[in-house]
């Protein structure tokens, strides 16, 4: 039975993600710095029926990464990478500092450089892998939290490097960009304001926005066969935000026709 590694997998998208490579056959390490959450997630997978065991993995430390890493590859082989854990810190330039954004860039890039540099030399040896760095639309445009959204930048290229690097050794890598996704992570933002699902919907072209299973489907595809011939790509999970703005498109144009709610 081939492992899945997860990051973060004690988080709503990390969980959602466990569970949906664990119902493809996959044996789950599911690796957290906080092991009460990935305990729990480790148990569900075995309470349904799966292979799953929760080990600490603080991606800001490459001690941590590096051992964590290698007691996956000893019950080998490891087949996929899923680089989700990630967090901002600061919420615009002007309001953060220097430690911040280092921080940023720890936690939201270095981390997923740590943890592929740990598996490398395995999937080289194996011929095959398949890396899934978890990015967001903050790498591809402006929403706030600078640090993040330069480190979610330099993750998409990280991926393009792993694309293009690894491919002759069978190694494919991908990213998924997803918009706001309802999790735990946003409580913070629902505490100062209850509305702010029902606001953010507004910049969405579909008027939702994601589920962490939403998430999971898409890690899902990109780590099976059928996608065999994809790599280096970003797929959007993001209810249409990068597509373009509705309301922008009805400025410009002068056409109800983008915003007609009835
Ligand atoms: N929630 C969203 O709206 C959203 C949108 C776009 C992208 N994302 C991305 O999805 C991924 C998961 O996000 P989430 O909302 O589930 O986050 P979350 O905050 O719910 O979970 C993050 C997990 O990372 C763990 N963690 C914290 N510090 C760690 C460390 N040093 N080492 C290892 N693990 C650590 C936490 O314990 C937690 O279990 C992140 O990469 C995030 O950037 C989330």
């Amino acid at each position: 039975m081939s492992i899945a590694i997860v990051t973060g997998a004690g988080g709503d998208i990390g969980r959602a993600i466990c569970r949906s490579l664990a119902q493809q056959g996959h044996a789950i390490f599911a690796t957290d710095i906080n092991m009460e959450t990935a305990d729990i997630t480790a148990g569900e997978i075995v309470e349904a029926g799966g292979k799953a065991k929760s080990v600490r993995l603080d991606i800001t430390d490459p001690q941590s990464v590096s051992s964590a890493v290698s007691s996956a590859i000893a019950e080998g082989p490891v087949q996929v990478l899923v680089n989700n854990a990630g967090l901002c810190h600061a919420e615009s330039l002007q309001s953060s500092s220097f430690e911040d954004w280092k921080a940023d860039l720890d936690f939201n890039l270095h981390g997923s450089y740590l943890c592929f540099k740990a598996i490398e030399q395995h999937f080289i040896a194996n011929r095959s892998g398949v890396v899934i760095n978890i990015a967001s639309v903050n790498g591809q445009g402006v929403y706030g939290h600078p640090g993040y959204s330069v480190a979610k930048a330099g993750l998409l290229h990280l991926t393009r490097q792993i694309a293009v690097e690894y491919g002759q050794y069978g190694i494919r890598a991908n990213a998924v960009a997803p918009g706001t996704v309802k999790t735990a992570g946003w409580q913070a933002r629902a505490d100062k304001n209850p509305n702010v699902f029902e606001e953010a919907k507004r910049w969405y072209p579909l008027r939702e926005v994601a589920d962490p299973e939403d998430v999971a489907q898409g890690v899902a595809f990109l780590a099976s066969d059928k996608a065999k011939a994809i790599t280096g790509i970003c797929l959007p999970i993001d209810c249409g935000l990068t597509a373009g703005q509705a309301e922008m498109a009805g400025t410009f144009s002068q056409s109800n026709d983008y915003q007609n709610l009835t």
